[in-house]
């Protein structure tokens, strides 16, 4: 019986993982690494563990015969590691920090397990093998990882904080207001700030953002939200909604920043110039986007996209 490719992709995809990046050297000692998810720990004792690269990878016959691997669970939030690994095309290890293990094998910082492995046994597999590897040495730190599912990474921080937020944490809202190519930016102190407040409970963003419009003498039209995200450190909730300035803002409304120079300024948080950042290029592009998830780490997604 033959299967639909696509159909049984998705079918295996729907397995909840971890992520692990596989890494080893060739025999001229450069550095090779890919991203898998085909992880399995096997055996106590002996300590086994396996990975299933594919005949597909350009590194397959430096990991088909490979003496030593590491295999490295990767942390939530070291999506770019994991995305680097999958489809960088140059040296993948520039883009990362790492240390050689015992066996000379590059380990990738950050990661919640390493596990230095000698090969213990290659099984060929269909368009796989199978890479078990003796467990040689190991560490591990207390820390939640990356998960993987149906084609997309998500992390149990972001799940379990969302399930239990507390209703009482304050919750602000802020506006991207564009006016004449430019973006109104306040400033308290050293740093620049959208237009900002925090919400009162029972009332929505965009409720407490046109209440703060009034106050600001701004004649705006509130469009798109545009990121949503929540601070680690605080707890605090963060929603920017995009907006048009109707007429001149009055001075005392702020100081208009041209969107070319946004990247010049120094902003409150790095989340802060990530989303200016973020605005910039999609603001040439016409094409707004949403992001959801933690000032560091999240998603974006296309409004366009339906569920
Ligand atoms: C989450 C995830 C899991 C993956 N798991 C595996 C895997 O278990 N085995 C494998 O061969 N490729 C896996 N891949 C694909 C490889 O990482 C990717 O094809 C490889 O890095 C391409 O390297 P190359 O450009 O050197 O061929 C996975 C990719 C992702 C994003």
């Amino acid at each position: 019986m033959t299967f639909d490719p696509q159909t049984l992709r998705a079918a295996f995809g729907r397995f909840l993982t971890g992520v692990t990046v596989v890494t080893t050297r060739g025999a001229d000692g450069t550095a090779y690494g890919f991203t898998a998810n085909s992880f399995t720990s096997v055996s106590m004792d002996p300590p086994l563990v396996l990975v299933c690269p594919g005949k597909f990878l350009s590194s397959f016959d430096v990991f088909a015969n490979c003496s030593h691997f590491a295999i490295n669970i990767l942390a939530e939030g070291q999506e770019d590691v994991a995305n680097t690994f999958a489809g960088y095309k140059g040296d993948r290890f520039a883009r990362v920090t790492w240390s050689d293990d015992i066996h000379g094998i590059p380990v990738i910082d950050g990661a919640i397990a390493q596990f230095s492995c000698s090969t213990h046994h290659i099984m060929p597999a269909g368009d796989h093998i199978v890479l078990m590897g003796q467990v040689r040495d190991f560490s591990q730190r207390d820390a939640l990882g990356l998960g993987y599912s149906a084609g997309r990474f998500f992390s149990l921080g972001m799940e379990r904080d969302a399930a239990t937020a507390h209703p009482n944490t304050p919750q602000i809202a802020g506006a991207i207001i564009e006016y004449d190519g430019k973006i109104l930016m306040q400033r308290s102190h050293d740093f620049w700030s959208l237009p900002q407040v925090e919400t009162t409970p029972d009332t929505s963003a965009r409720q407490n953002l046109m209440a703060l419009c009034d106050t600001l003498g701004l004649g705006a039209k509130l469009g798109k939200v545009f990121s949503i995200y929540t601070d680690r450190a605080s707890g605090r909730r963060y929603t920017y909604i995009q907006a048009h300035a109707t007429t001149a803002p009055p001075d005392s409304a702020g100081t208009l920043i041209p969107i070319a120079d946004l990247d010049q300024i120094k902003v409150a948080s790095p989340a802060h110039s990530a989303m200016l950042a973020r605005y910039a290029i999609e603001r040439a592009t016409g094409h707004f986007n949403l992001y959801v998830g933690y000032d560091h780490s999240g998603d974006i997604h296309s409004h366009d996209e339906r569920p």
